[in-house]
């Protein structure tokens, strides 16, 4: 017995200094490197790149190595990117849980940016999709540059003759998040009765859109300023969240799209239909650890015990659900929401500004 206690204690021990290297390691800000020495010979290209985590002041404007691109490879001339909270939680190193993938200390990659669209510079030789010349968009680490690499079975696809550069790169990460939470995760139908909360801001904006192209009824939810816009989207209802409080409210929905968590799980399932399914996109940025994960984490507990479905959403670029939003654009279902435009050099003010919270639908970086 005491033996059985001594093991029990020494494993106890090691489990707890385990744990507590792992969150020093995690928490750990290494200072920021200096950049490479390139060789005369390198071509170059303008990037925003980052060797430490912390505000938007560790972004630099810098010239780097131009990539090429390999076999299976496109190279892409970027002519327009876009900003997601996704970036910042890259840039800052928060939720520290993702650095793990990300980098310990510092970043392993020190490119920034994901959404894009441009112009296939030149493409590898066993490369069958694109040619030279093609205007394309896409999603791929590195894209607040002048040029992007993207594996052609990746998340690539041409872009619509009807929408423009920044238009296009409005598109990969927002709408694909959108797309994927009401079809797959919310399994959305003709007729249901579909909320999105945070409706003004990348991902609600073609949240709207891709939900009444699906047939449903829609309300979003967004502030005074937005209704307007919300309305012109398409949405079949309009709440002002300044002056009306949906979850206190007598109508019930078939599904919740949300991307803001402002509100308890049992005041959205109290406004859910006994069989309805509540997608949770994003929450609020509580705290380094876990952060938005919290929301998700309660919702993915509680939704076996319930008849509602509770369920988070991680969004997967790929190539098949970027050829559907290229139709839904094509056939003018779809049409991005830009609100402010930034230069390159200035994807630091840009951030900063999505940091904020309030954008109406997406900032855009301009290489025009
Ligand atoms: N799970 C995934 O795979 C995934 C993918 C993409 C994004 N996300 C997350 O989803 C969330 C939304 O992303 P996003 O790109 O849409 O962000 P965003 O563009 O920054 O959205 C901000 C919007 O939120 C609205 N908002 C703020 N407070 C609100 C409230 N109390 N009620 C209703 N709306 C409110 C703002 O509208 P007002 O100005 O009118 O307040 C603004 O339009 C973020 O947390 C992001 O990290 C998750």
């Amino acid at each position: 017995m005491t033996r059985t206690r001594k093991v029990l204690g020494v494993i106890l021990i090691l489990v707890a200094v385990g744990l507590a290297s792992l969150a020093l390691a995690l928490s750990h800000d290494s200072p920021c490197g200096p950049a490479p020495v390139l060789p005369n010979d390198a071509k170059l290209m303008k990037a925003i790149v980052y060797r430490c985590y912390g505000s938007p002041d560790v972004l630099k404007f810098e010239d780097i190595a131009r990539p090429t691109a390999a076999d299976n490879e496109v190279l892409v001339k970027v002519h327009a990117a876009a900003v997601n909270p996704l970036d910042w939680h890259y840039m800052r190193g928060t939720p520290y849980i993702m650095r793990m993938d990300a980098g310990l200390g510092a970043p392993k990659n020190p490119q920034l940016g994901v959404d894009f669209a441009g112009t296939v510079e030149a493409v590898g030789r066993n490369v069958t999709r694109f040619r030279p010349g093609d205007e394309v968009f896409g999603g791929r680490t590195g894209a607040f540059a002048e040029y992007v690499r993207v594996r052609e079975d990746r998340a690539l696809a041409l872009k619509p003759a009807n929408v423009t550069f920044e238009q296009a790169a409005a598109v990969p990460i927002a709408a694909i998040t959108a797309l994927q939470a009401l079809r797959d995760k919310g399994r959305i139908q003709p007729g249901q009765k579909v909320l999105i909360n945070g409706a003004s801001g990348g991902v609600g904006t073609f949240a709207v859109q891709i939900a009444k192209s699906f047939g449903a009824e829609v309300t979003g939810v967004c502030s005074t300023r937005n209704v307007e816009m919300v309305r012109s989207l398409g949405a079949d209802h309009v709440i002002d969240y300044t002056q009306e409080d949906f979850t206190k409210g007598g109508q019930r929905y078939d599904l919740i799209l949300d991307n803001v968590g402002n509100h308890s799980l049992s005041e959205y399932r109290r406004v859910l239909n006994p069989k309805g399914a509540f997608v949770v996109v994003g929450g609020p940025n509580n705290g380094q650890w876990i952060g938005p994960m919290i929301g998700p984490i309660k919702a993915s507990l509680l939704s076996p015990f319930v008849s509602q479905k509770l369920v988070m959403i991680l969004a997967q670029l790929n190539k098949e659900d970027l050829t559907i939003l290229h139709d839904l654009m094509q056939a003018g279902k779809v049409t991005p929401v830009i609100d402010r435009r930034y230069s390159l050099s200035e994807v630091p003010a840009a951030i900063r500004y999505l940091e904020e919270g309030h954008a109406r639908g997406k900032v855009v970086i301009s290489l025009e």
